[in-house]
């Protein structure tokens, strides 16, 4: 039996037991990991309220770091002793150990500490893909980035700079601006205190960004189409706030032949091979010093509960991770 983190019911921080389970041995395409840190992410909310329902009972939390203990039929990529780190569509991260598809597992580096890998790869890749693959993105180029204090947020920030290019990030307090600014944003604003669609036509000379990538959703929706420029693009990749509430196509039209995407990290490294090729994008730009993965906060597993409510009431910056 080992430890972990299971939900019964959706609902607040409450739900979250932390209990005993049995982890069997691994299947065809499967590995054992003996895990030593696991990732908090704004999508472990979404799974314990219910927004992103899961068959219950259910271990959820989707990112982790440790050490192969077993390995299953037709794994090649990784042996047993393997130090590795992962964020998978597979939930059950909250665990001591655990059986998982190895497609989306990767070596970690030696030069990374489980918990900068625990830290890096969902945030991480999330941010490798918005930037790569969702936006078509030069250097000079500018994009508005909201909540961009956050795990995921301070990441972008150091990728926009080490990408030439000028972000202009949004967060809630003024610390958490100056940490933005600080991680590489070129232009902050504090939308808590400041109307942010008159401070960014403010900022672009009254043009709007071509780019607006937001993970807050509901309460910023209408704001962030607002900053585009014609024939813009709105990623939205969350929903912190609540979810964007249903929108019609003539909107796009009327808003200026927008363009509007939901990605999730999922889709992009579905492919086999896809989340290694991305990962290796990843730690290349982390072990070259263009980005700096800061484990803001370390907590045992046990206080998942105020871990998640100090996400949920936006106490946190950076990254926070359990330790096992
Ligand atoms: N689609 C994907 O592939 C993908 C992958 C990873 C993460 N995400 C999304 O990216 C976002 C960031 O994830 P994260 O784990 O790094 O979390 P995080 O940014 O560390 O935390 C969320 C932040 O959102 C902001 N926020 C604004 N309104 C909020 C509200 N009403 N309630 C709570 N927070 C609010 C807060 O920053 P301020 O106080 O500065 O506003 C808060 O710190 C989440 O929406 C997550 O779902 C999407």
């Amino acid at each position: 039996m080992v430890k972990a983190v299971r939900i019964s019911a959706f609902g607040g921080p409450e739900v979250l037991e932390y209990v005993d389970v049995e982890v069997g041995a691994p299947g065809p395409g499967e590995i054992r990991i003996r895990q030593h840190a696991v990732g908090l992410n704004f999508i472990d909310v979404y799974q314990r309220t219910g927004l992103y329902k899961l068959p219950l009972p259910a271990v959820i939390g989707l990112e982790g770091a440790g050490i192969v203990t077993a390995v299953g039929e037709g794994v090649t990529h990784l042996a047993e002793g393997d130090r590795v780190a992962y964020a998978a569509v597979t939930p059950g991260a909250y665990a001591e150990e655990r059986v998982m598809p190895a497609a989306q597992v990767v070596v970690l580096p030696e030069e990374l500490s489980f918990e900068q890998g625990a830290a890096m790869m969902l945030q991480g890749l999330t941010v490798q893909y918005l930037f790569r693959s969702t936006a078509s993105l030069a250097p000079g180029d500018t994009l508005l980035f909201h909540a961009a204090a956050g795990g995921v947020g301070l990441i972008a920030c150091q990728w926009a700079r080490a990408m030439g290019l000028r972000m202009i990030a949004t967060a809630g307090t003024d610390e958490k601006c100056a940490l933005a600014k600080a991680h590489g944003a070129a232009e902050v604003i504090n939308y808590s205190t400041t109307d942010f669609v008159s401070a960014v036509k403010d900022l672009t000379g009254g043009r709007g960004v071509p780019v607006v990538m937001d993970s807050v959703g509901a309460s910023t929706w209408e704001g962030s189409t607002a900053c585009l420029n014609p024939r813009g693009l709105m990623i939205s990749f969350g929903s912190a706030s609540g979810p964007v509430p249903p929108i019609t196509v003539a909107e796009l039209a009327a808003k200026g032949s927008l363009y509007v995407t939901r990605p999730t990290l999922f889709t992009y490294i579905a492919e086999p091979g896809s989340a290694q090729e991305r990962a290796a994008d990843l730690f290349d730009m982390v072990l070259t010093g263009k980005v700096k993965i800061d484990v803001a906060r370390t907590r045992p597993l046990a206080e998942v509960a105020e871990a998640h409510r100090d996400l949920e009431a936006r106490r946190t910056t950076g990254t926070t991770v359990f330790t096992l």
